[in-house]
């Protein structure tokens, strides 16, 4: 099969690829990724390696490139990463969110309904639901949960997923989507909680924690989301939502403690700074559904991923290094010098 995977040169994208070309080596993996600054190929050194495995600098929002690249491919799966990412980001250019992650989206399902693409799949989040209050540890969200976004960022993508399963109605395309919790391990880009963390103690730089510290996210080690989008892609239910977690709840503080602990390093680096505008309490995913029907469970648990991934930023020093002296010195300026 000709799988077409779209933002490939990003944290969870160029996971997938390595997992793909290792779990199905018979298969051929075409990556699209416009490599904006969320994009690295460094992060695909081992499947550029492959002969299977094919790389495109491309915008997915640009039709008439991606017409002539799903003529030239003929994609029989298309995994739909490319996205703007960062919530913070969408708070201060939200417009970019709607260009890449609706529009984007939108060039890419046409082009999968012209060449008679056999499954769309997106790649969704659980901020689509909005937040759950932190004295409710009953409540989770569910594939029936009504969409809520908080963010420019959530909301593109909760627009985004309603296209998608509009497109399934309306035209019959095969589609699926799935949504997902927190992601954390090798190759992410050190603006999100856990890589910013990570990189900023090792070199004993203070760690802005937001408000009190007190919101929760549900973690789940990336590679486990791997396996989770491979068995919907191929095997879940055409015009289904699946949500994808593993019950690994913890508060932000914790979360940088553990981390602080892991390097040895002292708390007193903590700096608690001014909160996150319309910053969402708590997310907890209710994975039954993709238990019951596909038998995914996840792998990972919290101690031995933050283990691993605070092992890997350890190990590879050289690729957040290069990222570090570039323009992300500005990015943290204006995002955290008056917080
Ligand atoms: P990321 O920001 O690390 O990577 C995004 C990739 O998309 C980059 O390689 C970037 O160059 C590429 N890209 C951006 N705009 C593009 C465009 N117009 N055309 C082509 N490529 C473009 O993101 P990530 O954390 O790997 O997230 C991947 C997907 O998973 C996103 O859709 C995101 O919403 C979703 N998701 C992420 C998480 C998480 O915790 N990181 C959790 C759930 C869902
Ligand atoms: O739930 C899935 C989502 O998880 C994905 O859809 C997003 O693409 C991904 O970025 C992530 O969103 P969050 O906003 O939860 O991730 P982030 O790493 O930005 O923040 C995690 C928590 O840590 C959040 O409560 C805000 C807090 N935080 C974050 C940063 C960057 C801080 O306290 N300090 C920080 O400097």
């Amino acid at each position: 099969m000709n799988i077409l995977v779209t933002g490939g040169a990003g944290f969870i994208g160029a996971n997938f690829c390595e997992y793909e070309l290792k779990r199905h080596p018979e298969d051929r993996l075409i990556c699209l990724d416009a490599l904006t600054y969320a994009g690295n190929l460094a992060s695909l050194e081992g499947p550029l390696k492959a002969e299977n495995f094919t790389f495109i600098r491309g915008d997915i929002a640009d039709r008439a490139m991606v017409d002539a690249l799903f003529e030239a491919e003929k994609p029989d799966i298309v995994v739909n990463f490319a996205a703007e990412t960062h919530v913070d980001r969408s708070v201060t250019d939200p417009e970019v969110f709607l260009r890449t992650n609706v529009m984007g989206t939108q060039a890419l399902m046409d082009a999968c309904r012209k060449h008679g693409v056999k499954r769309f799949h997106q790649v969704g989040t659980d901020e689509v639901y909005g937040d759950l209050p932190l004295d409710r540890p009953d409540l989770f969200f569910t594939e029936e949960t009504p969409l809520h976004a908080s963010s420019p960022y959530s909301a593109s993508k909760a627009s985004a997923d309603l296209l998608v399963l509009a497109y399934a109605r309306t035209f019959g395309l095969p589609v699926s989507v799935s949504r997902c919790s927190n992601n954390y391990g090798p190759y992410q880009f050190p603006e999100k909680l856990i890589p910013l963390m990570i990189t900023r103690a090792l070199s004993d730089q203070s760690l802005p924690v937001y408000g009190k510290g007190e919101n929760v996210r549900d973690w789940l080690y990336v590679e486990d989301h791997c396996a989770a989008i491979d068995l919907v892609m191929r095997l879940g239910r055409e015009g289904e939502v699946y949500n994808i977690g593993g019950h690994n709840e913890k508060t932000n503080i914790d979360v940088v403690k553990t981390i602080l602990a892991e390097l040895d390093k002292p708390e007193s680096l903590i700096a608690f700074v001014t909160d996150r505008p319309g910053h969402d309490r708590r997310y907890a995913i209710d994975p039954a559904k993709i238990h019951r029907e596909l038998g995914w469970l996840p792998q990972t648990d919290f101690a031995d991923g933050i283990r691993r991934t605070v092992r890997w930023y350890l190990e590879h020093r050289k690729w957040w290094g290069d990222i570090l002296a570039g323009e992300y010195q500005d990015y943290y300026r204006r995002m955290y010098d008056r917080r």
